[in-house]
């Protein structure tokens, strides 16, 4: 039994992505729109959403660009106003944005883990609360004209399964969302609104860039992107992939605590090689 209204296709769909300028969001924005979604693309910077969406696609009213920081507060709710005010409401989001940095623990720095807490998980709550607002009102009527359901889809991480090395602040923000997408899942799916959480295991962007350890089963934005779709059409509440990766990340999250932490000690960090 599928937990959410499967979505074979995008087609037909207003599509929000949050963070579609770099990396997996790019690559499921661009998806987005070849399988014929009105698409909302954001991110900070102009310049990059420019470029990965030009303005031919902008002109046809396929592509619409919102600059939007996610940590200014109120930032959500007033760039869904003004998406709502234009006929641009979004009935499925996909909320990608997310920041990490390896934070070995004796040098970790409390501006960098506030900032990772508060684009992993605070803004989180600011743009559901801003979904919800404009959502919320009109979903009793979606039902009962069979129009598809509003979904929210919440990048997570396999990181927040359990604490990792050197993801002091990182971890701990993806366990939040986790817990906060499991809540509203079970909270919203009675009044119309699904929600999903992605869990990617590693994808070359220029978040694993900097990560300087050898990255198991690493894949590319492209095959996140596809099997993000793949997961939404089967309608699954946790999106997680490559399999043979998140599987064993999986059964880390059962171990007994004294297993899990002599495993986690073993897994020697690279200055130390
Ligand atoms: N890469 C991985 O291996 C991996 C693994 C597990 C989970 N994830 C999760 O997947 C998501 C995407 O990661 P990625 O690797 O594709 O990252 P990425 O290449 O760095 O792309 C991040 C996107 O989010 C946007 N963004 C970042 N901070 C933002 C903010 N404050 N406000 C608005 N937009 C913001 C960026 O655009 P601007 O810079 O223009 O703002 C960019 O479009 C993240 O949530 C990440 O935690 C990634």
């Amino acid at each position: 039994m599928p937990l959410n209204q499967p979505i074979a296709s995008l087609r037909g769909r207003t599509v929000w992505v949050v963070g579609g300028s770099a990396g997996i969001g790019m690559a499921l924005a661009q998806q987005a729109l070849a399988q014929g979604a009105r698409l909302i693309v954001s991110g900070r910077r102009a310049q990059a959403l420019a470029e990965a969406f030009p303005s031919e696609a902008v002109r046809f009213e396929a592509v619409r660009r919102e600059v939007l920081d996610i940590t200014e507060r109120g930032g959500a709710q007033r760039v869904l106003d003004g998406l709502a005010a234009d006929g641009w409401l979004p009935d499925l989001v996909f909320w990608v944005a997310g920041d990490y940095k390896p934070q070995p623990i004796e040098d970790f720095q409390v501006e960098d883990a506030r900032q990772v807490i508060e684009t992993n998980l605070l803004a989180c709550y600011d743009g559901l609360r801003a979904l919800l607002n404009h959502w919320l009102p009109l979903a009793p009527a979606r039902a009962a004209q069979g129009v598809p359901r509003f979904h929210v889809c919440w990048f997570s991480s396999v990181a927040g399964y359990r604490g990792l090395p050197l993801a002091l602040s990182y971890s701990a923000s993806k366990a939040g969302l986790n817990a906060m997408a499991e809540t509203s899942f079970v909270e919203l799916k009675p009044k119309g609104i699904d929600v999903s959480l992605v869990c990617p295991g590693f994808v070359k962007t220029r978040l694993t860039d900097g990560n300087d350890f050898k990255m198991p089963a690493l894949i590319s934005i492209d095959e996140a992107a596809e099997q993000t779709l793949r997961g939404l059409a089967r309608g699954e509440f946790e999106i997680h992939y490559p399999k043979r990766f998140t599987w064993f990340m999986k059964v880390l999250r059962v171990l007994p605590h004294g297993l899990f932490f002599w495993l986690m000690g073993k897994t020697r960090r690279p200055h130390q090689d």
